[in-house]
């Protein structure tokens, strides 16, 4: 086995960051949605980042592509085939419904078609996936509330709740009612936390929303309690290596804090966030780290491990992964 096609489950990916310029273009056609190029290449040049938000402009700006429920279909169809050659068998997969509600777009064709893609995928690719809601913070507390409160029609669709967009000035402290309402409704919560925000960020997203995991989390490493805290929990970090680079939230690979949470004895896993904008999936992400740090088949089957448990599958299923 390589690390190209070692079995993982995906944590942190969001539907729309798998948008490739390819299809990017092909939906733009077919839905005459202007672009700033057709040609793959020539968008993908675009992509140049300096921060979070100003990958966030453009992430934003390319969804006005997706319409229509066949879109949607397409857009999750092509991830999960992708992620299930890389060697995913399970995808916990995040989308922002506010954005196509924006977008004018509404919520049935969202879940329609991302609904029939999993479907689909688990009986052609035996992928199993799941998907998780999320909250722009950029929109606040009362926003989400009202999206939760619309999503509750499709309960059945989606196990999760979780918080991400521009993070600084956006803390998690605004979203502890949305939050304690999804745990009312028997969701999962999660929180983007310490990826460009610092340690307090995490600490409010394990003290006031209750977050089972945290995604990014990699700043929690400046604050040695909170890495107690993490560590004695067993609080699963879903960490984005390329991401990481490419938003300049570590300046690079060599520097990431990766190595440095497995020593801490936290429970870390690998994951793509947008793979089509950060140079690469999963199985891109463990290459990349391979080659850096030179992780051993032992590191890499621990970090698989690691997936499986901090997954959301029932205790019986993950067993049968790890
Ligand atoms: N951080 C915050 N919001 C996001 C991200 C991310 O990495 N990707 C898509 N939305
Ligand atoms: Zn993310």
């Amino acid at each position: 086995m390589t690390v190209a096609n070692w079995p993982v489950a995906e944590l942190h990916v969001h539907i729309e960051g798998t948008l490739e310029t390819e299809l990017l273009v092909v939906l733009a056609r077919r839905n005459d949605v202007a672009l700033p190029s057709y040609d793959p290449d020539a968008l993908r040049e675009l992509y140049r980042f300096t921060d979070l938000q100003s990958f966030l402009d453009i992430y934003y700006a390319n969804l006005a592509v997706l319409r229509t429920e066949a879109d949607f279909y397409d857009l999750g169809m092509a991830y999960l085939t992708r992620a299930s050659a890389a060697g995913v068998r399970r995808a916990e997969i995040f989308f922002d419904p506010q954005t196509h509600l924006a977008n004018g777009i509404p919520l049935d064709v969202v879940f329609g078609g991302l609904t029939r893609a999993l479907a689909d995928a688990r009986a052609t690719l035996g992928i199993s996936a799941d998907l998780i809601l999320c909250f722009l913070r950029h929109l606040g507390g009362a926003a989400a509330l009202q999206t939760l409160d619309a999503a509750v029609p499709f309960l059945d669709q989606f196990i999760g709740v979780g918080l991400d967009s521009a993070e600084v000035g956006f803390p998690p402290s605004l979203f502890t009612e949305v939050f304690a309402r999804a745990k009312a409704l028997g969701l999962h919560r999660v929180a983007h936390a310490g990826e460009e925000g610092g340690p307090d960020y995490v600490h409010e997203a394990l003290d006031l929303l209750g977050v089972e995991r945290v995604d990014h989390g990699i700043r929690a490493i400046e604050d040695p309690g909170l890495v107690e805290i993490l560590r004695e929990r067993q609080v699963p970090l879903t960490v984005c290596p390329l991401s990481n680079v490419c938003l300049r939230a570590t300046p690079t690979l060599a520097e990431h804090a990766l190595p440095a949470m497995l020593a801490a004895g936290l429970l870390v896993t690998i994951n793509s966030d947008d793979p089509a904008y950060f140079g690469g999936y999963i199985d891109d992400n463990l290459s990349a780290l391979q080659r850096e740090f030179g992780l051993d088949n032992q590191q890499l089957a621990t970090l698989a491990r690691n997936s499986f448990r901090a997954s959301f599958l029932p205790e019986a299923e993950k067993r049968r992964h790890i």
